[in-house]
């Protein structure tokens, strides 16, 4: 058991995702869906997971949009016991103030985690800069928006396994930071760019991992997880 690693269920088959639960079940600490379950099949899966055995349910939906809007959206997730969700930090301040404040409207024991992304793990330099027309690193730009969201109420940031030591040095121990992008040395990167491994992440400071495919392609969950270095096969 890991309770440090979350699980993306990015399908769109519900009852693939009840499977995959039923085999993580034990053995990490809680499991992401997006809209890939959430699109085909309402925030009802919510339910349906913790009820297949999991609590800890993390909906990935980044919201992005103006500050009611979003609150409304993230007043929703906190009615539905989520334990953590996403919001995009480029949504600004006030976004950011009035997701937090509406987080607690059902009181802080269901509160929901909010956590900011600035830039997707999938980008890179020549995205973010010839495309995107940021001229600050990638580095630069994640530690400063993650710095934002923590003053603007969030409860941590997620990070690519490449910039979490730089953002823990810059926000110190008070945040969150969830990390997507981990993979095996020398493992399958598929369309992520800025990757890295389980352990190297952990002790640059992060605090949760989010793996998705190199799980959900596991036949053997606790055998992958020891490859990471994230549980010990000799108890
Ligand atoms: O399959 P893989 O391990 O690449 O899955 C990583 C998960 O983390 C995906 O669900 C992806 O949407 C999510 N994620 C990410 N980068 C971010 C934020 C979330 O890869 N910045």
């Amino acid at each position: 058991m890991n309770r440090k690693v979350i699980c993306a269920l990015d399908t769109t088959d519900l009852n693939e995702a009840l499977d995959v639960v039923k085999k993580l079940r034990g053995h990490v600490g809680g499991v992401k869906v997006g809209h890939s379950l959430t699109l085909g099949h309402g925030l009802e899966v919510v339910s349906r997971i913790q009820d297949a055995g999991i609590d800890r349910v993390f909906l990935d939906l980044k919201f992005h949009d103006i500050p009611n809007t979003v609150a409304l959206a993230v007043r929703e997730a906190a009615r539905l016991q989520v334990w953590m969700l996403t919001v995009h930090i480029s949504g600004g301040p006030a976004m950011m103030t009035a997701a937090s404040e509406e987080a607690h409207y059902y009181g802080e024991e269901v509160a929901p985690l909010l956590m900011g992304v600035s830039v997707l793990t999938s980008l890179d330099q020549h995205v973010l800069t010839d495309h995107l027309g940021v001229c600050r690193s990638i580095t630069e730009q994640m530690v400063e928006l993650s710095k934002l969201g923590l003053q603007c109420g969030l409860d941590g940031v997620i990070s690519s396994p490449m910039e979490v030591k730089s953002i823990r040095a810059a926000i110190g121990h008070g945040g969150i930071i969830a990390t997507p992008g981990i993979r095996l040395e020398g493992g399958n990167n598929h369309d992520q760019v800025r990757v890295g491994t389980a352990t190297q992440a952990l002790a640059d400071g992060a605090n949760y991992l989010v793996i998705g495919r190199p799980l959900m392609s596991s036949k053997d969950i606790p055998a992958t997880l020891a490859q990471m270095e994230l549980v010990s096969m000799h108890k």
